[in-house]
């Protein structure tokens, strides 16, 4: 196991290095000559311009990437979207347009409810398609398209590098869609590809950067609760964000979307609670800004997670971490990574046995 971990302590830090690569591979496993090719997903210009409906379906973290596509699809290919848990839309007799498209986002393709969703709507005569990780597994084999993630194996019960990898397919499937129905120019077209490569370079940046949120985090292992906002896509940041909290460090963590927070969890804030805002989307920034100091004139301790450039953060937030700046579409590749790192120094700094975290399973293959 020691040669495995290739001389890291966990698999899971491993793996969040890792995620330069699995996103550049998975980019370059369907781009030629600057242009996506769909051609090994099987779906036709044709089919892209019949969509009616996307379905977007999974558990867990891929539910989460499905929050994060949503905005992306609708926002570029301007074709509607509903996102939704797998054990929810299996019992729930979903009423389903026959030109709608079902994605079933599945790192292990095993999953219990998300395999019984994807036969369910293929039962209601709906296309569906797979976006699994993992060669031949049973989504990837029952699913009529398949796009393939190159995460490689994930180890890690929690995952990031797979979870990563399901986003870039999210954004090649928007952009081509975009394109395909003349929904962008060719000239955004060229710009957001060339955007999309760049991503991996800053990722490593964000990775080289550890040490600090290290020392940030490991000053949280006390905390009872931890509260992550933002608005939009930094709402999609943001349920990933806590799910990585939680799940390894044990701290109780939310994710709320800003705008409701006086609908009932600002109650929670007390003396010292941390209040984790994320602020990508410039559209957003100023909303969320003004969440987070109704949260701090309660008592709250704030960090904020937003853009090089951002610097008047500084006057509001106590800890700042920031990224690179991208096309907000993407900014989940990168606005996930210090959230990632931050559960895992938890984790690490409260002596927990961060891969195989308690009561939870890398693949849930029963309901
Ligand atoms: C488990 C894993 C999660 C994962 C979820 C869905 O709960 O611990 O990391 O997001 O299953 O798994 P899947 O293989 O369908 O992506």
């Amino acid at each position: 196991e020691a040669a495995e971990k290739a001389g890291f302590e966990h698999f899971m830090i491993k793996e969040i290095h890792e995620q330069p690569k699995a996103v550049a591979d998975t980019l370059n496993s369907v781009l030629h000559d600057g242009m996506i090719d769909l051609n090994d997903v099987g779906l036709s210009e044709e089919e892209i311009r019949n969509i009616s409906q996307i379905y977007i379906v999974a558990c867990g973290s891929a539910y989460h990437v499905g929050m994060a596509a949503q905005y992306v699809l609708e926002d570029l290919a301007r074709i509607p979207v509903r996102v939704e848990l797998a054990s929810e839309f299996r019992y729930r007799k979903p009423l389903l347009d026959k030109n709608g498209l079902a994605i079933i986002i599945s790192q292990s393709g095993e999953t219990a409810d998300s395999l019984a969703a994807l036969r369910e709507a293929k039962a209601k005569g709906v296309r569906t398609l797979g976006i699994v990780n993992v060669i031949g597994s049973s989504i990837a084999r029952e699913a009529d398209n398949v796009f393939y993630t190159l995460a490689g194996p994930e180890i890690s019960v929690a995952t990031t590098k797979a979870y990563s990898t399901q986003l870039i397919a999210s954004y090649l499937l928007a952009i081509q869609f975009a394109k395909v129905r003349e929904e962008i120019t060719q000239e955004q077209y060229d710009g957001m590809i060339a955007e999309l490569q760049t991503l991996p370079e800053k990722i490593q940046k964000i990775i080289d950067d550890k040490e600090r949120l290290q020392w940030f985090a490991s000053k949280q292992v006390n905390a009872k609760d931890i509260f992550f906002i933002g608005r939009g896509i930094d709402y999609a940041i943001s349920m990933e964000g806590s799910l990585k909290m939680k799940e390894i460090s044990y701290i109780h963590s939310e994710a709320y979307a800003a705008g409701e927070l006086k609908h009932g969890t600002i109650s929670l804030i007390e003396d010292g609670t941390l209040v984790i805002g994320c602020l990508t989307q410039p559209n957003l920034y100023e909303k969320t800004v003004s969440n987070m100091v109704e949260c701090k004139s309660r008592g709250a301790y704030l960090m904020g997670l937003t853009t090089y450039g951002n610097y008047n953060i500084e006057d509001t937030a106590d800890f700042v971490t920031y990224i690179p700046k991208t096309d907000p579409h993407f900014a989940t590749s990168l606005a996930v990574v210090p959230l990632q790192l931050m559960g895992y120094y938890a984790s690490v700094a409260k002596g927990l046995d961060v891969d195989k975290p308690r009561n939870l399973a890398k693949s849930v293959t029963v309901e």
